[in-house]
Formats: structure tokens, sequence, C-alpha cells
């Protein structure tokens, strides 16, 4: 009988994305969800999010955004996201952020990190360079992954959407559940933009030791959390929630 897993990444507080996700996980009958992390970051509802990813069971990794919330999270003015997201949550949220582990692996089949294998803040498919997102060569994905044993691999970060395969295995990026495009300075300036307001998922489907990899993008009421945003006083989140692009 195949096993049919769930895999969220990027969540970024985003209650109204999650809560259709998990509509859509419902409705599939899947039990086991798998989180990659960046799950409350964010000028959104952070302890919302956080109220359905324990109540539904999902095994969560840390992403770089979690794990800079715990390092920040006993000590606040250093950051309006990250100050607005501490007013939210309870010492419990702070406790669980703390626990996450930096990655997993599944069934002995699926390695799971927030970036890549080395480092959280780190692209493991695309490089930016250029201050766009390109895929990178061959061997550049083969040199992040000469350590991992399982035939698959699923990262988050990027926020955009991939299935790639390479000699050794099979990479998944599922998207971004809940923030469709942003735009950073590290390492160098640009911008991730999947050009839609979309909650994005993936479902992966395991017979033996053969993988299917499904995206779902669903429709949800990215404008409820735009207003959100905005009443946080983040209106470049608001403008990403609203179109998957960042402001020109
Ligand atoms: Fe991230």
């Amino acid at each position: 009988m195949p096993e049919t897993i769930a895999v969220v990444a990027d969540i970024h507080g985003n209650r109204w994305a999650l809560e259709v996700v998990l509509d859509d996980i419902r409705e599939r009958r899947i039990t086991t969800v798998l989180n990659l992390g960046d799950s409350l970051y964010g000028p959104l509802d952070p302890m919302g999010t956080y109220s359905l990813i324990r109540e539904h069971g999902f095994f969560s990794i840390s992403g770089n955004e979690d794990r800079l919330l715990a390092e920040y999270g006993r000590s606040r003015g250093k950051h309006k996201t990250i100050d607005y997201v501490l007013t939210q949550i309870n010492p419990d949220v702070l406790s669980w952020l703390e626990g996450l582990p930096f990655d997993h692996v599944s069934n002995n089949l699926i390695y799971c990190c927030h970036g890549t294998p080395e480092h959280d803040t780190e692209y493991l498919i695309e490089d930016v360079r250029s201050g766009y997102p390109l895929l990178k060569d061959s061997a550049s994905l083969s040199s992040h992954l000469n350590s991992i044993f399982p035939p698959v691999v699923c990262c988050g970060h990027s926020h955009l959407h991939h299935v790639v395969q390479t000699d050794q295995c099979l990479i998944i990026n599922p998207g971004s559940v809940g923030c469709p495009a942003y735009d950073d300075d590290m390492p160098v300036y640009h911008r991730m933009e999947t050009g839609t307001p979309r909650a994005s998922y993936a479902v992966l489907t395991l017979d033996h030791f053969e993988v299917k990899a499904s995206h779902i993008s669903l429709e949800y009421d990215a404008e409820g959390a735009a207003q959100t945003a905005e009443k946080n006083g983040h209106d470049n989140w608001a403008f990403w929630l609203r179109t998957g692009r960042v402001s020109p």
C-alpha cells in the first residue's frame, strides 16, 4: 500500500493559508505532515499557526527564522518583525522553537532540511548571485549532498516550488504555504517571486522505492492575511501576500 505524506514549508505565521492547506490534506486522507521550518515568523498570526501545527501533529524542523526567534526570544528590541512575533507567542511556543531539530530523516527515505544540510540560510537549489534565482548546475547541487544517504531530499527556504533530479537523489522544495514573495539582502539583493498569492505545498507518494511528487497550489483568503500585515505595519508583506510579487 503506497504511503502518502504532505510536505509543507515556510508557513510564516499565515494561519489563513495553513487552514486551507489543512483542509486539502484532510480531503486527501493524509495523516503525516513534514514541516520544513520558518513556521511562525511574520506580521500575521503566529499563535494561531502554532496551534494548528501542534493540533495536527506536524513533524517540524527549524528554519532560519525559527532559530532567530529562539535566539532573540529572551531579549527584545532587536527587530520589528521578531518583536511582533515575540509579543504574540507564549513561553511554551518559545520552548518549542528552541527544541526544533536542524534536520530529520523520515522512513530512511527522505532527508529534510530548511536550507542546505550545512546551513539554514543557504539555498539548496537556487543560485541568487545575479539577483534572481537560477537553477544550480548538477555539480553544485551534488556538492551539498555528498554526505546525505536518503534518495529523497526535501528543502524549503526559497519559497519556490521545485522538483529537481540529480545523479544521487530527487530534491523537492514544496514552495511556501504562507509567503509567496519576498526580497532579501543576503548574500546579495535578490527577489523571490511566485507570481501568485496562492498557498503552496507538496504531496509525496512512496511506493517501495518509487517516489511521486505532486505540487499543490491553493487559493485562500490572502486579502485577510494582507490586511493583518498592513495593520501590523508591514506594507511590504501585504503586497507580497496580495500578488506573489515584490513591489517594484
Ligand atoms: Fe527560510
